[in-house]
């Protein structure tokens, strides 16, 4: 028989189902989004190198073998538990400096100096899915990767220089809070100052339903001003957007945008990367192509501040919802029941 208590509880619950109904637990409980996680510039990792940080809960190690591939990796060595950032890379493993045992990039011990020793069937680290695209490394949070890394349509990544940084971040709002801008489309007007009416999805000219499948959500849209749209959310945490002007149907702006959960699981750091179309590959059009970068990335400052404002300090919280917030709410729900997993969680 329920309790006073716990009838009291379900009246709310059914007086407040926006309320109730739309809590996202916080990172790391039930686990973390399994998701393609920036956890590095490709730059940062230099050949051979090993750099540390901290990733969804634990610490890792960013390497980088001898040919060259990027790995992201559980921290502590599977033997007594040295942090492996103190060790170095051999070949395609990387090595412990306390006795030397050596991992390979699928986490499983590979060699033990030790002589007549023999290697420990769970001599094991967790080795993430790693991937190296847009000048960004990235993890995959699970086995195996449920996705793609986020890659706009359209683009041959050998006809575009690229410009790829981080990106600022916030110590309050939680990872997808920038992501949720896009399906937010009356922030475009009252934040941005789009030109143009009110945009919701109903007064959007021939509305269009969103594109929700299990680990993305997207749309394609005349959003007013001469702009069109494609939009695409990746997992809940990474925004490709492909901008085309409506007239000349040529592409002016595409940028890749990815963020993670600052250590203590609240706050967010943010990526970017922002594409500029080659028109050959003499060493002027690559100064050029840098150029027209960096004055598109200052203008994409320019908006992020103007986000920032409102993602400074907010008590962010997910109610009273109205019918023009109907894609924000969508993507709530997402965001909610997005699957969690914490693979590295007992390698820490
Ligand atoms: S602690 Fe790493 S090899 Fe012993
Ligand atoms: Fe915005």
């Amino acid at each position: 028989m329920a309790t006073p208590e716990a009838t009291a509880m379900i009246g709310a619950a059914q007086l407040n189902q926006d309320t109730v109904g739309l809590e996202i637990a916080s990172p790391g409980d039930g686990g973390f989004d399994m998701n393609w996680w920036p956890v590095a510039l490709s730059g940062e990792v230099g050949p051979e190198q090993i750099i540390d940080r901290h990733f969804l809960g634990g610490d890792v190690v960013i390497w980088r073998t001898a040919s060259g591939l990027a790995q992201v990796s559980t921290a502590y060595c599977a033997h007594l538990g040295a942090h492996l950032g103190e060790g170095r890379v051999v070949g395609e493993t990387i090595e412990c400096a306390f006795h030397n045992w050596c991992f390979g990039q699928d986490g499983n011990c590979r060699y033990i100096p030790a002589p007549h020793d023999h290697i420990p069937a769970s001599a094991k680290i967790f080795g993430y899915p790693t991937a190296e695209k847009w000048g960004i490394i990235w993890a995959f949070n699970g086995d195996v990767p449920s996705y793609e890394v986020p890659s706009p349509p359209f683009v041959n990544a050998d006809s575009y220089d690229i410009l790829a940084d981080h990106a600022g971040g916030s110590d309050i709002a939680p990872f997808y809070a920038p992501i949720s801008n896009i399906f937010d489309l009356q922030h475009f007007e009252f934040v941005h100052r789009f030109p143009g009416a009110v945009l919701s999805p109903d007064n959007l000219p021939d509305r269009p339903e969103l594109d929700i499948g299990p680990h993305h959500m997207a749309y394609r849209q005349t959003m007013g001003g001469g702009v069109f749209g494609h939009l695409k959310v990746w997992g809940t945490n990474g925004l490709t957007a492909t901008y085309i002007d409506e007239e000349t149907r040529v592409i002016t702006e595409i940028f890749v945008f990815a963020t993670a959960p600052r250590p203590n699981g609240t706050g967010f750091d943010a990526y970017q990367v922002l594409f500029r179309r080659k028109k050959n590959d003499s060493p002027e059009d690559r100064a050029k192509g840098r150029a027209q970068l960096e004055k598109a990335w200052a203008a994409q400052l320019y908006v992020a501040s103007q986000d920032d404002v409102v993602l400074r300090r907010p008590h962010f919280r997910m109610r009273n919802f109205t019918k023009a917030d109907r894609w924000l709410k969508q993507f709530i729900e997402y965001v909610r029941d997005y699957p969690r997993a914490d693979p590295g969680g007992s390698f820490q």
